[in-house]
C-alpha cells in the first residue's frame, strides 16, 4: 500500500526532541524524507536542557530503523547561515522541500517588567524571527515548484494572554500575523500557510518549565493550561496527527488559519 507522503520532503526545526521529533517519526512512517534541524551547541536561556547532537543522532537512528530517510543538521534558527546550509544540503539530498514544520521554540517565566532585554530578545529571536528566517530560506523552493505547505507551531499563548510569559505570548501572537500575511502572499503559488495552537504538550519543554518553578510536570501543565477536557496535557502524537492532516491534500483549502488543539482551553 502506498504511503501518504511518499516522495515528499519535510523540513523540521526543533526536530530532536518533543513535538518536532514526534512529527518527524510520524512523517517518516508515512514515507516522507525528513530534513531535521536542531541545536548542536548548548544555549544558556532558558536554563532547562535543550537538545544535543546525541538527541538528533538518536532521531536519525530511529527513523532509519523504521525504514525512513533522514538528513540531520545542527544549528540555531537565529543564524541565517545555519538555516541556509541545512535547506540547500537537504534539497541536494532529496531534490525538494514540500512541507516546512517551523517548530523550534523556547519558553520561560518572568513578569514582563522584570524580564531583561536579553531574555526578551532571545524569546522573540528564536520563536518569531527564527521562524520567519527559516521560511525565508524555504519559500523560494516552494515557489519554484508552485506547491507547498508551511505550518508554524504557535501555542494557545498565540491567541490569549498568559501570566508571567508575556514575551512568549508576544512571540507566538507574532506567528499569527506572519501566517496570515504569508498566506496572502503565497496563495498565488499554491502554497498554504497555517499556524497550530496546542495547549500544554507532554514534552521536555514542559519538564523544563516545571523544574524552573519547582513543580511537577503535571502540576505545571494543569496550572498553565486549564483544559476543558479532563487531561493535563496532550501528547506529541496528537500534534503529529494534526500536522499530518494539515499537510495533506485533505486540507487543500485550509490556509491562513489558526488550527487549535487545545482540549477546549480557549472556550473558557
Ligand atoms: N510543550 C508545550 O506545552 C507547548 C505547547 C504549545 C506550543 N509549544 C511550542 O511547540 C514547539 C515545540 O516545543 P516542544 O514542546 O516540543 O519543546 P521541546 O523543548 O521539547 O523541543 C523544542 C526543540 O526546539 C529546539 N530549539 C530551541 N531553540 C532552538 C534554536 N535556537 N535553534 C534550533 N532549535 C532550537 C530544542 O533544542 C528542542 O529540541 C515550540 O515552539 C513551543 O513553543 C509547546
Amino acid at each position: 500500500m502506498s504511503k501518504q507522503f511518499e516522495k515528499k520532503t519535510i523540513f523540521i526545526t526543533g526536530a530532536a526532541k518533543g513535538q518536532g521529533r514526534g512529527v518527524a517519526l510520524a512523517f517518516a512512517k508515512e514515507g516522507a524524507n525528513i530534513i531535521a534541524f536542531d541545536l548542536g551547541e548548548k544555549i544558556t536561556y532558558p536554563s532547562y536542557n535543550k537538545s544535543s547532537n546525541e538527541d538528533l543522532e538518536k532521531l536519525k537512528q530511529d527513523v532509519l530503523a523504521a525504514g525512513g530517510k533522514i538528513e540531520i543538521f545542527t544549528g540555531d534558527v537565529r543564524n541565517a547561515e545555519d538555516i541556509k546550509y541545512a535547506v540547500e544540503n537537504g534539497v541536494k539530498s532529496f531534490g525538494s522541500i514540500d512541507i516546512l514544520f517551523s517548530n523550534a521554540g523556547i519558553c520561560a517565566y518572568g513578569a514582563s517588567h522584570e524580564l531583561t532585554e536579553e531574555e526578551w530578545d532571545a524569546m522573540i529571536d528564536i520563536n518569531l524571527k527564527g521562524s520567519w528566517l527559516t521560511s525565508k530560506h524555504v519559500i523560494p523552493y516552494l515557489i519554484k515548484q508552485k506547491k507547498g505547505v508551511i505550518i508554524y507551531n504557535s501555542s494557545v499563548g498565540g491567541l490569549r494572554g498568559m501570566n508571567r510569559i508575556s514575551h512568549y505570548a508576544a512571540s507566538k501572537h507574532g506567528l499569527v500575523g506572519l501566517t496570515k500575511s504569508q498566506a496572502i502572499e503565497l496563495a498565488p503559488y499554491n502554497i498554504r500557510v497555517i499556524s497550530i495552537h496546542p495547549t500544554g504538550v507532554n514534552t521536555p519543554m514542559n519538564d523544563g518549565l516545571a523544574e524552573m518553578e519547582g513543580m511537577t510536570p503535571i502540576e505545571i501543565a494543569e496550572r498553565s493550561a486549564g483544559n476543558l477536557l479532563p487531561v493535563p496535557w496532550i501528547e506529541v502524537e496528537d500534534v503529529a496527527d494534526s500536522v499530518l492532516f494539515l499537510a495533506s491534500e485533505k486540507a487543500r483549502f485550509i490556509t491562513g488559519s489558526q488550527y487549535v488543539l487545545d482540549a477546549g482551553l480557549l472556550t473558557r
